[in-house]
């Protein structure tokens, strides 16, 4: 018979000699999964976007995990259902885990719009790993904005099973960070992140002067 179960015990973990803490001292800053959370059009890409310039600007390590853009990769065929959401967000995390054990800070952005999909994928990391972003935008500014025009088509009918029209967001219960899309503007937003994670979290280490 053939097994291909991942919990199949024949299947042993290899320790890497190499590990995460050698490769955060590679790049020198700790490394994180920053995932953001929100409506369609709350500004999640745009905002994760420009906070990896900045990052990139201060030779931080950074790659983002765009939610459409995998959805052209690994995640395509995935469709918009509640399992292949579910889906979509465990592979995404999975992703951000090996970034994360390979030094790095990823960025993802998915609509993920169940809180437990979104739990699940904070359980796989360690506690200060993971930052929750919070893209907070009305629903109806989201459905102004429509970049893509894709309320349009969901209003009309011709997708279903859009967030916000016939499918729930439900809002993050505990995020480490709300920043409103509303009323921040795109750099105000990103500062808010960066003073978080330099004065926060510690990203960067402070050499001694
Ligand atoms: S998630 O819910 O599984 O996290 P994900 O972020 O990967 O979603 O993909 C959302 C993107 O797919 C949206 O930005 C939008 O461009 C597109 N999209 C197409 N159909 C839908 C739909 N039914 N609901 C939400 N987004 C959709």
């Amino acid at each position: 018979m053939l097994q291909n179960s991942n919990s199949d015990k024949n299947v042993i973990w290899h320790t890497s000699t190499v590990n995460k803490e050698d490769k955060q001292k590679l790049h020198g800053h700790k490394s994180l999964m920053i995932w953001f959370t929100g409506l369609s059009g709350s500004g999640k890409s745009t905002i994760a976007n420009a906070l990896q310039l900045e990052l990139y600007k201060k030779r931080v390590s950074v790659y983002l995990l765009d939610g459409d853009n995998l959805r052209h990769g690994i995640n395509k065929g995935l469709t918009f259902t509640e399992d292949d959401r579910k889906e979509n967000i465990r592979r995404t995390a999975e992703i951000g885990k090996l970034f994360v054990d390979a030094g790095m800070v990823v960025l993802a952005a998915l609509i993920s719009p169940y809180e437990k999909d979104r739990q699940n994928a904070r359980s796989i990391f360690i506690k200060e790993e993971f930052i929750e972003i919070y893209v907070k935008c009305p629903l109806e500014e989201c459905e102004n904005r429509d970049p893509k025009g894709l309320y349009k088509k969901a209003r009309q009918g011709e997708i279903r099973q859009f967030t916000g029209i016939d499918q729930p967001y439900e809002e993050p219960t505990n995020p480490e960070i709300i920043i409103d899309t509303n009323v921040l503007s795109i750099q105000e937003c990103v500062e808010i992140i960066t003073s978080h994670l330099f004065n926060k979290v510690g990203l960067i280490k402070k050499t001694k002067e």
